[in-house]
């Protein structure tokens, strides 16, 4: 029973003063597309809270963007506006540069400009740090300044603030996540609603998830940039981008999604980082994942990353994958690391890739196919097959077992039954053994359709 204590009114006095007394940040932001937009927007509607809790105002000083006209009713007064983002890079009053353009070709070269003139540098581009980040983490040791990149990955999800800090008592056994919004967007639509990967990737092209062109998400090569930065984090590994084993989701039909489902699994597409007992392995594969894993239950364009360790065990980590501000919230919490940490000595701060150079190495990388693990194979059968009474021999030569064996129709092909297998986990060159006798049966047609199943625990 609730008691009155006829407590008189607490009197609550500020003693700290809201107002910071440092010197504000002095940021230089390259592009005010989305990212830069969302970082200036984000900035300005938050300015007082940011200052609060950073100790000093960040102020966006100048920002370079190539149509001025375009943006110059947006800025404040108070902001140098410039069409050449060079003249940014080495203005002498600026603290801190925002790259936002992407790309990897000026942005590299303006990124590396801004750390020979002493410029701390944020930046969300993957792409330009699984590809140029040991030239670029080299260069800013050599000055002593720091390269933060929290909206690299996962954007709104601070995984490699988790990873470098949150994390860093524990040996890391794996990484795994679903790190591109656009492909999990495609894959629920297929799941969810029964569409087909062309129509799938056209709506997702429609809300503005993927691009015109939309390979580098499709294709795998956005996930793959975010899982060589995961993977040093986790390992000290140097970046590898070249060491990941890459596979998009084009070939991902609606009858696998909607097979897998009867199964029990989703199909997502994975990024995976693992160390085993033979060394790193490193892949980006479209996946069966049972569906009562939590990575299961992640829909649409929203991201997820799971770490397992050996003190915290398993974590997991949700938010969007993509979008302006949700992109500027870690690209602002990166400046108020900068803010935070710009005045101690470099030795000091959080290493650029979770440990300390001299400790960083490389260790021996596996290729995916020498990763043992179970798989989900489909074998297409002619039309009034009753079965593949040849199997049973096939899987005794190849050496492969079995966990579960389905014969299914799909509503498009009545007559055509489909063999479904889920095998137990093994070397891959087993299963591609077994494959190749597969396709040389007569009532088999067409190629026998391979995905792993990974069941993250
Ligand atoms: N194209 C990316 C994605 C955006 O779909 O996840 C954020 O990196």
């Amino acid at each position: 029973m609730c008691q009155n204590h006829n407590a008189s009114p607490l009197t609550i006095q500020s003693t700290v003063a809201s107002v910071p007394t440092q010197r504000p940040l002095r940021v230089g932001l390259l592009g005010l597309g989305t990212v830069g937009g969302g970082t200036y927007r984000v900035l300005r509607r938050n300015a007082q809270l940011i200052a609060d809790r950073a100790g000093r105002r960040i102020e966006i000083s100048m920002v370079a963007v190539r149509d001025m006209e375009r943006v110059v009713a947006v800025v404040d007064d108070d902001v140098m506006l410039t069409d050449d983002p060079f003249q940014v890079v080495q203005h002498p009053d600026l603290d801190v540069i925002v790259e936002s353009i992407g790309g990897t070709t000026i942005a590299r070269e303006l990124v590396l400009l801004s750390i020979a003139a002493g410029k701390h540098v944020v930046t969300a581009n993957k792409a330009l740090l699984a590809l140029h980040g040991t030239e670029i983490f080299s260069a800013a040791r050599a000055q002593g300044v720091m390269v933060a990149y929290e909206g690299a990955v996962a954007v709104s999800i601070p995984i490699i603030k988790a990873l470098r800090e949150g994390l860093t008592a524990n040996r890391i056994n794996w990484v795994a996540g679903i790190i591109n919004g656009t492909t999990n967007f495609i894959l629920s639509e297929m799941k969810s609603n029964g569409l087909d990967f062309d129509t799938a990737l056209q709506e997702a092209q429609r809300k503005g998830y993927a691009e015109q062109d939309p390979a580098f998400d499709v294709d795998g090569i956005d996930a793959a940039h975010k899982l060589a930065l995961l993977a040093s984090n986790a390992f000290g590994i140097p970046l590898q981008f070249g060491c990941v084993h890459v596979e998009g989701i084009r070939a991902v039909e609606q009858r696998d999604v909607e097979f897998a489902k009867r199964l029990g699994f989703a199909i997502k597409l994975l990024g995976i980082a693992q160390r085993t007992a033979d060394g790193i392995s490193l892949r980006v594969q479209p996946a069966l994942i049972p569906s009562d894993n939590l990575l299961a239950h992640v829909q649409g364009s929203m991201n997820a990353v799971m770490v397992h360790s050996d003190a915290a065990g398993l974590t997991m980590y949700y938010g969007a994958g993509a979008g302006a501000e949700q992109t500027a919230s870690a690209v602002i919490a990166d400046l108020v690391d900068v803010s935070r940490f710009m005045d101690i000595a470099h030795q000091h701060r959080v290493p650029y890739l979770a440990f300390q150079e001299s400790a960083m190495a490389p260790q021996a990388m596996i290729a995916s196919a020498d990763v043992c693990s179970s798989y989900y194979l489909r074998i297409d059968l002619r039309s009034g097959a009753q079965g593949l009474p040849e199997l049973d021999q096939l899987l005794c030569n190849a050496g492969v077992q079995l966990v579960q064996k389905e014969l299914l129709a799909h509503q498009d092909t009545p007559d055509a039954p489909t063999v479904l297998l889920l095998t137990a986990p093994g070397p891959q060159d087993k299963i591609d053994e077994l494959i190749a006798a597969i396709e040389l049966q007569a009532g088999v047609v067409g190629a026998v359709k391979l995905m792993r199943v990974e069941y993250l625990n």
